[in-house]
């Protein structure tokens, strides 16, 4: 049974095309990886999912809850949750407090965010950052803050954009550690990622864009044989 289900969706602004008739579907428990060149539209459909740019047309369903028109507050409550490509990080707060903000928006009680928040930090291996500035950490350790940060939301999807990015091999593997145990929890990933020996060989599906369309989906094995794959990225280069 499919959690998240993107129906024919297509994103413009203006002339420009960001999303066209996009399908596909996360199911429960599931990592997917949303891959595709620079520029192939891949955070702008983490937008459209999360309610931060809604669709042109096309929808959006989270079970039986149509997501796509509602605001970003309501996409959450409907259990999405996301990071960002360009870091949301409070870089003078600690890394306590800056989980402590997204366990605030379901619960305003400080003794129980603060709590559910210590949880988290030692979920994502930052157990040791709980008093420290978030700015004094490095930029794998704030990513997988950031992914601490939007679990305390209790999503049941969790839209991750390239939070590998720049790493080096070690912190690929620690990031790929951290989300295994996310889906070991039950909650799908939807994972946006240019390091693709982070994403896959832990992908139960991946999906390909390229220039606003879907080219590909499948295994990862399927996808990386996939003639129209291997001509957009290496016509990336
Ligand atoms: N708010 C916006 N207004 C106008 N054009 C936009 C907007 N957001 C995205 N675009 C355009 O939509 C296209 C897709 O952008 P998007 O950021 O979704 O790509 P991406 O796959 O995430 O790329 P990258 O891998 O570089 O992060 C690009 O041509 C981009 O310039
Ligand atoms: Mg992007």
């Amino acid at each position: 049974m499919s959690l998240l289900r993107v129906e024919s969706v297509s994103k413009r602004f203006g002339g420009i095309t960001a999303n066209q008739d996009v399908s596909f579907e996360v199911g429960a428990g599931k990592i997917v990886g949303l891959i595709g060149p620079n520029g192939a539209g891949k955070t702008t459909m983490f937008n459209c999912i999360a309610g931060y740019a809604p669709p042109t047309t096309g929808e959006i369903w989270m079970n039986d809850i149509k997501v796509s028109g509602m605001s970003p507050e309501q996409c959450a409550r409907a259990g999405i949750g996301r990071t960002f490509q360009v870091a949301r990080t409070f870089t003078s707060m600690t890394a306590l407090e800056n989980v402590m903000v997204g366990a605030f928006l379901i619960n305003k009680n400080v003794g129980d965010a603060r709590q559910s928040a210590a949880r988290l930090l030692s979920f994502v291996n930052l157990g040791q950052f709980r008093d420290k500035p978030a700015g004094s950490m490095t930029i794998s350790e704030q990513r997988r803050l950031a992914v601490a940060r939007a679990l305390a939301v209790k999503p049941r999807l969790l839209l991750m954009d390239e939070v590998m990015a720049g790493l080096n091999p070690t912190e690929v593997r620690e990031t790929v550690d951290v989300v295994l145990k996310i889906r070991e929890e039950g909650i799908s990933c939807l994972i946006v990622e240019h390091v693709l020996e982070g994403i896959m060989p832990i992908a139960d599906a991946i999906v390909v864009l390229d220039y606003g369309k879907k080219i590909a989906e499948g295994s990862p094995e399927q996808v990386s044989r996939d003639p129209k794959v291997i001509a957009a990225y290496l016509g990336d280069e």
